[in-house]
């Protein structure tokens, strides 16, 4: 095992799953990872309640009128994909789309929902160099934020609480137990040995809540929320513009 790194400050280095080339068989096994991964820490569990009160806040007057969700940096596409599980058993009329800049993760959440069975719309798209789509009114993102650096982290908060009134930013917290937890459990849960590189690497270039806090504040956020989540995560929530 490695030595615990210091964490005191925040160390990023480039993920393998965000490298151009990587293997399809290798990208295909650590997006099946993070899906464990996910599964494990139900992400969606903590931005459902506010997806489901903002829901019935603005569809009162008019409910056939869709909410428009868009899950940016979606990787293999499951969390969009409970999200529109949980609509449909909640009778919620949501319409989910994700992005990615990667074409293969597309295509790899496109199958999957088709065989969830449930409708979400994915796309390709750079959200570092492109701008976000317009029309959307909530805005989610999980496990991504750690891949940027602030400046980039705090332009696309900027510009995801421009495009909508909702934004969920769930991710990783920087700290000891956050990396002994992703070194050992992407091991228990996966054998993808890029999630394993990943996993760790992922902690030591996550943000602590304070830093992220600050990352919304510079981005213009102003009723800012920070919630800790288990297991060793934040959620972010900016909403009201
Ligand atoms: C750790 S994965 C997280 C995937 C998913 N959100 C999840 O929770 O499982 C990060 C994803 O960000 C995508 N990504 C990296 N840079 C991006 C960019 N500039 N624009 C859009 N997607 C990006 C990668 O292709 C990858 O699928």
């Amino acid at each position: 095992m490695r030595l615990l790194p210091d964490l005191r400050e925040r160390r990023r280095s480039p993920e393998l799953m965000d490298q151009p080339g990587l293997d399809p068989a290798e990208h295909r096994r650590a997006l099946d990872a993070l899906r464990r991964v996910n599964w494990f820490s139900v992400g969606t569990r903590a931005v459902w309640p506010r997806i489901r009160s903002y829901h019935r806040e603005h569809r009162r007057d008019d409910p056939s009128r869709p909410i428009r969700l868009l899950d940016v940096a979606t990787g293999g596409g499951d969390f969009p994909v409970r999200l529109a599980r949980l609509a449909r058993r909640e009778g919620l009329n949501l319409e989910i789309s994700g992005c990615d800049m990667s074409e293969f993760a597309v295509e790899h959440a496109t199958q999957y929902a088709r065989r969830s069975g449930v409708e979400v719309n994915f796309f390709a798209r750079d959200v570092l160099t492109q701008p976000l789509p317009e029309g959307f009114d909530i805005l989610t993102s999980s496990l991504f934020l750690h891949h940027l650096d602030e400046p980039e982290a705090i332009g696309l908060l900027a510009a995801m609480r421009t495009a909508g009134d909702l934004v969920l930013i769930d991710d990783l917290e920087r700290s000891r137990a956050g990396w002994v937890l992703a070194y050992a459990g992407i091991r228990l849960l996966s054998r993808s040995s890029v999630a394993h590189v990943d996993g760790p690497l992922s902690v030591e270039g996550a943000y602590t809540r304070d830093e992220a806090r600050e990352l919304a504040s510079k981005a213009g956020w102003t009723r800012t929320q920070v919630i800790p989540r288990w297991p060793c995560r934040f959620l972010l929530v900016g909403e009201d513009r």
